[in-house]
C-alpha cells in the first residue's frame, strides 16, 4: 500500500474510534461562535491524529480545524478536520466523520474519509482511483439536472450572509431533490460513490474538501469553483459533480447569482 495512505487510514481509524466512544457519552459543548460547537470529540480525535501524523512525518506541514497543526518548509501538506459534522455529532445524529487529506507541491495525492458508524472507508490516491472499503467506486452516470440527487450544506458561521437559500430553493425545485446532512466531508464522499449526482457550498475550508475533492475526482468526477474556474481546497466555493450535470448546474447557478443580486435582503 502506498505509504501516505496507509499512515492516512490508520490515522483515520483510530479517531474514528475515539469518536465512537465519545459518541455513546452526552457531547460536552463548547463555542466557537454563536451557534459554531466545538466538543471534547473534536478535540481529541485531532489531538490523536495530529500525534501519529507528526510521529510518522515529522517534517510535514498540518493544517487542522482546530489549530493543532504546525507550518514547515515541506511541499507535503496534510489538512485534518477531526471531526466533519460536529452539530450532528452533539445531537446525536449518527451522520459525521473524519477526513484527511494529503497534498504535495499544492497537487492533492491522498483521500481518506472515515465514517465510524457505518464503517464506511473512502479513499483515493492521485491517479490511482477512489475505493470504498477496498472496493472501486464511481460517479453516476445520470446527466441531467431533473433527474439528479444533490445535496448542499449551510455554515454555522455568518448564515445570514450566506446566499445559499436562493441556490437550495432553485435547485431543490430543478431536480429530485436536494440533501443536507450536515457533513461535507461525506456529501463528496457520497459524489465519489455515486449516491449523489452534485454537491455545492460555500465557505468550506481546506480541511473540509481536501480529501473529499480528491475522491470524486478519482472516481470520474469534476470539482470547481461554482463559475467552473479550477477549484482548490480553501476556495469561496465549490461545485462537485459527476460531471454529466456539471454544465447544468454552473449555468442554473449563475442564474441564481444574478437574481440573488437584484433581490431584496431576508
Ligand atoms: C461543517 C460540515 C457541514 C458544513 C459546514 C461545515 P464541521 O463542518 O461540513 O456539512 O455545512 O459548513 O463547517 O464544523 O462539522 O467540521
Ligand atoms: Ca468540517
Ligand atoms: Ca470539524
Amino acid at each position: 500500500m502506498n505509504p501516505y495512505l496507509e499512515v492516512a487510514v490508520e490515522t483515520a481509524r483510530e479517531a474514528g474510534a475515539l469518536l465512537l466512544a465519545e459518541f455513546d457519552h452526552p457531547a460536552k459543548i463548547s463555542y466557537k461562535g454563536e451557534v459554531d460547537l466545538v466538543t471534547q470529540a473534536d478535540r481529541r480525535s485531532e489531538e490523536a491524529i495530529v500525534t501519529r501524523l507528526r510521529t510518522r512525518f515529522p517534517k510535514h506541514a498540518i493544517v487542522a480545524e482546530e489549530g493543532g497543526g504546525s507550518e514547515s518548509d515541506s511541499s507535503f501538506r496534510w489538512y485534518v478536520d477531526p471531526l466533519d459534522g460536529t452539530t450532528n455529532f452533539a445531537h446525536g445524529y449518527p451522520c459525521f466523520a473524519v477526513s484527511i487529506g494529503l497534498e504535495e507541491a499544492g497537487e492533492l495525492l491522498v483521500g481518506v474519509i472515515y465514517q465510524p458508524v457505518t464503517g464506511e472507508l473512502f479513499t483515493a490516491i492521485k491517479g490511482e482511483g477512489a475505493y470504498l472499503n477496498q472496493k472501486r467506486i464511481h460517479v453516476s452516470k445520470v446527466d441531467s439536472l431533473a433527474t439528479s440527487l444533490l445535496a448542499t450544506g449551510f455554515p454555522s458561521v455568518k448564515r445570514t450572509q450566506n446566499p445559499n437559500i436562493h441556490y437550495y430553493w432553485d435547485f431543490t425545485l430543478r431536480s429530485h431533490g436536494v440533501r443536507r446532512d450536515g457533513s461535507a466531508a461525506l456529501d463528496l464522499a457520497a459524489v465519489a460513490a455515486g449516491r449523489f449526482d452534485g454537491f455545492w457550498e460555500f465557505g468550506l475550508h481546506s480541511w473540509d474538501t481536501a480529501a473529499g475533492v480528491l475522491l470524486v475526482r478519482e472516481a470520474g468526477g469534476v470539482a470547481t469553483r461554482l463559475n467552473g474556474q479550477p477549484y482548490r481546497p480553501g476556495e469561496p466555493e465549490i461545485l462537485a459533480s459527476n460531471g454529466l450535470v456539471h454544465a447544468e448546474m454552473q449555468r442554473v447557478a449563475s442564474d441564481i447569482a444574478e437574481r440573488a443580486r437584484t433581490a431584496a435582503p431576508f
